[in-house]
């Protein structure tokens, strides 16, 4: 079990694209391991590897509630193929971006075709709460954060308040 750190703005990884993985082995497998282990840790319900300084395509995601089964699902090079015209609104937050949460409007459906942790090709359809948050990991994997549906002004004052107290707590 390995927890990793958490990178937070202003790192510049957080707004790379990632690259695509091209062979799915056991140090892919190793590090999606280490990405449950630092989500549930966190805690988090989901978490893109860039978060934990690796730009390869690979989303981790857990939507079960705390009384229910845990419901893991790693996601390798995952791509939206279908989006619905139906939206759904909810108020996010990133491990990357603590303390700040915030309405996003995204939408209600999305179908995503990915690989999973043997190299299969699937399609899986999300909804509700797990569309939320595949597109929110997704986004990472393409540099894009929550708050920067949220407008400028928003955007800038959250990345301030990170960058300041990620600051303060620097011994
Ligand atoms: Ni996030």
């Amino acid at each position: 079990m390995a927890i990793r750190k958490i990178i937070t703005p202003p790192d510049p990884l957080l707004r790379e694209k990632s690259l695509r993985v091209t062979q799915v082995d056991d140090d892919v497998r190793a590090l999606i391991r280490d990405m449950f282990d630092t989500m549930y840790a966190a805690p988090g319900i989901g978490l893109a590897a860039v978060q934990v300084g690796e730009p390869l395509a690979i989303i981790v995601m857990d939507p079960a509630g705390e009384n229910e089964e845990p419901r893991p699902k790693a996601l390798i090079n995952p791509q939206i193929v279908w989006k619905a015209d139906e939206l759904r609104e909810y108020e996010e937050g990133c491990l990357s971006v603590p303390e700040v949460y915030d309405k996003v409007v995204r939408p209600a459906e999305v179908r995503v075709r990915y690989l999973d942790e043997q190299g299969e090709e699937r399609e899986e359809l999300f909804r509700g709460m797990e569309a939320t948050i595949v597109q929110h990991e997704i986004d990472h994997t393409r540099g894009i954060l929550f708050v920067d549906y949220l407008g400028r002004l928003k955007r800038e004052r959250y990345l301030k308040k990170v960058i300041k107290k990620a600051r303060l707590a620097r011994p």
